[in-house]
């Protein structure tokens, strides 16, 4: 029996601070040993979002006793690590320095290979950690920073089918927190308020509903609410917008999420019609129900990774670095950090353009 990889992953792009150690089993599953996430939310709190520079501080103050707890946790010796994967972008600049130096640094003192890892293909392989997920499939990735639909053929093979044109799902859910005076980070709180809410109450828009194929668009619901937020008098004014604001991202998501099966159903050669959703949006249950119904309607098998591997971890990362250890794709102790690095290099930019679709 050969000896199993094990693999430390380390992350720092924005304003998590994670180290984790996985390895796999005889029949190739993955197995997380460790994963810590130190979270800096009080650091920002005050400012209402996160301030590279104090972000970047915190990760270096934080970076080697979140490691060391990993190693610790894992209940290994830090000789039988095989290779350290960092993320290397997308991100903030700073703070990718903060895990990239650290990873090759750790690499080169203990003289073992070094893997540069794409956050976002992070999220993209997150599920392997706890499914068997096969290539090729069609993702959804859903984060604060990033909404696509991507044909996913090979680990480092993607094709973009659709993007958002402006703010990213995430951002329109944090967005909306802070017009109902959310303390940060409120994206995920929207779902608790929802809860108490009617739906049904404020009729918002619904940007490229019938449009633009797969792209998305939201920054037309931010301007709508903040124009409600006006005039909230009590809790349940606010409950209601939640719930509207929340109801509307579904109905976009559904017809969006159809379209995108049309489109990767285009490719002939798409034997395997499984549905990914990953990044932190995936944890919200009430998009996770709406798009597992969708998946069985469309005869789709739908994967999500468990609620706590959705946010920003370095065990996603580590999953990167194990496939990329098993193909022998290392690199060299120059890499260097980038805060724009999409998974589909030929797409276009859309992001912010105000392109007319
Ligand atoms: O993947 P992630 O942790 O970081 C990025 O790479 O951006 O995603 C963070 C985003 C934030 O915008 C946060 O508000 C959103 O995910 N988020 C949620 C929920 N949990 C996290 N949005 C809606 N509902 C949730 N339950
Ligand atoms: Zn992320």
């Amino acid at each position: 029996m050969s000896k199993k990889p094990i693999i430390l992953g380390i992350e720092s792009s924005c304003d998590e601070t994670a180290a984790s150690i996985i390895t796999e089993n005889d029949q190739g599953i993955p197995l997380i040993l460790s994963n810590i996430v130190s979270s800096q939310v009080e650091v920002h709190k005050k400012f209402g979002g996160v301030v590279p520079e104090l972000a970047a501080r915190a990760h270096i103050n934080k970076i080697d006793q979140i490691v060391q707890n990993a190693i610790d946790e894992s209940g290994l010796r830090v000789e039988e690590i095989d290779a350290v994967a960092s993320t290397a972008g997308p991100g903030l600049i700073v703070c990718l320095s903060v895990g990239l130096s650290f990873g090759k640094s750790f690499a080169s003192a203990m003289n073992i290979p070094f893997i540069s890892v794409n956050h976002l293909e992070g999220h993209a392989l997150s599920p392997k950690l706890n499914s068997n997920l096969n290539y090729p499939y069609l993702l959804l990735l859903i984060s604060g920073g990033h909404s696509q639909y991507l044909s996913v053929q090979n680990i480092g093979v993607y094709k973009r089918l659709g993007t958002t044109i402006d703010d990213a799902l995430g951002e329109a859910f944090d967005k909306t927190a802070k017009l109902l005076g959310i303390e940060f980070p409120g994206g995920p709180k929207i779902e608790i308020l929802a809860e108490k809410g009617d739906p049904n109450k404020y009729k918002l828009p619904k940007p490229i509903f019938n449009r633009g194929g797969c792209n998305l668009s939201f920054a037309g619901l931010k301007t709508a609410i903040l124009k409600i937020s006006k005039n909230i008098k009590n809790e349940q004014d606010k409950f209601d917008i939640a719930a509207s604001f929340q109801k509307t991202i579904l109905d976009i998501m559904y017809k969006k999420t159809k379209n995108a099966f049309n489109e990767y159903e285009k490719n002939k050669k798409i034997s395997n019609k499984t549905f990914v959703v990953a990044g932190g949006v995936a944890a919200n249950k009430k998009i996770r129900t709406m798009l597992a119904k969708l998946c069985i309607e469309n005869n789709y098998k739908s994967i999500f990774p468990p609620i706590n591997l959705c946010g920003d971890n370095a065990a996603m990362i580590a999953m990167v670095g194990l496939e990329k250890f098993k193909m022998k794709q290392f690199n060299y102790l120059d890499y260097p950090a980038k805060p724009r690095w999409p998974l589909d290099e030929k797409a276009i930019f859309l992001k912010g353009s105000g392109v007319k679709l």
